[in-house]
């Protein structure tokens, strides 16, 4: 096999021979290898703990009906969403994030304390700097910690968790956040049909610890691959706010402070990445999608998920879908399925499950787990 260096996340190879030839990394394996370690340098690490928090507020099609020319009719069947979580005016990000990790950390049996780092995959932050890490650090308490902000939109949860396992996978850190959270209700125009009836705000945490002494088999967080495209940056952004365009007279004015989406582009930019990403770590493990129990990919629109699955031969009781209750929240998606699929007995203990993003950017990841707790 012949990859570009970098471009997913084998992050060294067991079984197979590594060489670099300039950009391109050749790996000459045994069929298609497993990740990780040097010589399984890395410890092998899960997901601890889980836990989600939306504001109590909530935004149902018929409210938007009243807002905007649309219909129930038309938003369930175009995207599967019936209602949506909205923060009331003064709740930002952290204080979705501070909740969800509280209670993570809890069902954990952790203490603030003990938590050494905090990655926060947010769109929303609370203001560009402080990062919301900073803040959720704070709130929660944890005097140990450090960590960071990462912006990968949609994939913000699937992208932090990764970078929060490879931490503690490399022995540096025992115990990290990875957070998913959103307020997409402070950048979304409630003018704008097209775009207002598809976000909704939420917040999920996960604990990712280190496996020590339970690294039997396949359990927990078994390899993860991403992507970026930058050449999909126009079909879905926030043109102003940033250094590009500041805030101005104009870009208020011009309503440049909100989510612009070319939304066909999105879906089969979306459906067609989900489909290779996934098809792709799981080759790499010599799996197919009929291996998998649960499919639990960002929650965008219902038909993206269907699409999606059905390229996969996935049949729906392996798919989760929970976006009629929540919209897209954005970096909460993913941790809201599993949290809802575990309370419905769909997820259980040794499950293999696949999680996949694909969000602005683009962005696109997928982390393969063996569910351990
Ligand atoms: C946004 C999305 C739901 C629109 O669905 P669609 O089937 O592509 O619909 P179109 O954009 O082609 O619009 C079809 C018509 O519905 C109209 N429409 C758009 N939003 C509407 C709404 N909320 N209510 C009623 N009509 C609406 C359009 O104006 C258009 O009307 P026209 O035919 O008279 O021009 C869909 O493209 C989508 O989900 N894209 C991906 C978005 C996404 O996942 N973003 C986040 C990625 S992480």
């Amino acid at each position: 096999m012949v990859r570009k260096a970098g471009r997913t996340g084998e992050a060294g190879r067991a079984g197979g021979v590594v060489r670099r030839v300039g950009e391109v990394e050749q790996v000459e394996a045994a069929g298609e290898v497993n990740r990780v370690g040097k010589a399984g340098a890395l410890r092998r690490t899960h997901i601890a703990a889980l836990a989600t928090y939306v504001p109590p507020r909530v935004l149902t099609n018929a409210d938007l009906e009243k807002m905007v020319d649309t219909s129930d009719e038309w938003i369930l069947q175009r995207t599967g969403i019936r209602e949506r979580h909205i923060v009331d005016r003064g709740v930002a990000t952290s204080d979705l994030a501070k909740e969800a990790s509280l209670a993570a950390i809890a069902q954990a049996g952790l203490t603030p304390d003990d938590i050494e780092l905090i990655v926060v995959g947010t769109t929303t932050p609370d203001t560009i700097f402080p990062s919301t890490a900073c803040l959720v650090q704070h709130k929660i308490g944890a005097s140990r910690a450090w960590g960071f902000d990462l912006g990968a939109a949609c994939s913000g949860f699937t992208y932090a968790l990764t970078a929060a396992s490879q931490m503690v996978a490399s022995g540096a850190h025992r115990h990290a956040l990875a957070i998913g959270a959103d307020v997409m209700s402070s950048i979304i125009d409630y003018q704008d049909r097209a775009t207002c009836v598809l976000f909704g705000d939420g917040a999920g945490a996960v604990v990712v610890s280190a496996l020590d002494g339970r690294s039997a088999g396949d359990v927990g967080i078994i390899d993860f691959a991403h992507e970026i495209d930058g050449s999909g940056g126009p079909a879905l952004c926030m043109p102003a706010g940033g250094s590009l365009r500041p805030a101005s007279r104009e870009t208020v004015e011009g309503r440049l402070h909100y989510v612009k989406q070319d939304g066909q582009t999105v879906f089969k930019f979306a459906v067609r990445k989900t489909e290779e990403i996934c098809r792709r770590l799981l080759a790499r493990h010599g799996l197919t999608p009929s291996d998998l129990n649960l499919f639990v990919s960002h929650q965008a629109n219902r038909r993206i998920i269907e699409s999606a699955a059905a390229r996969l031969d996935l049949p729906a009781d392996r798919v989760v879908i929970n976006i009629e209750r929540y919209g897209n929240t954005t970096g909460a998606t993913i941790p809201l399925a599993l949290n809802d699929a575990r309370a419905d007995g769909r997820l259980k203990q040794g499950d293999l499950v696949l999680l996949a993003s694909v969000g602005a950017g683009f962005t696109v990841g997928a982390v393969l787990v063996r569910w351990s707790i």
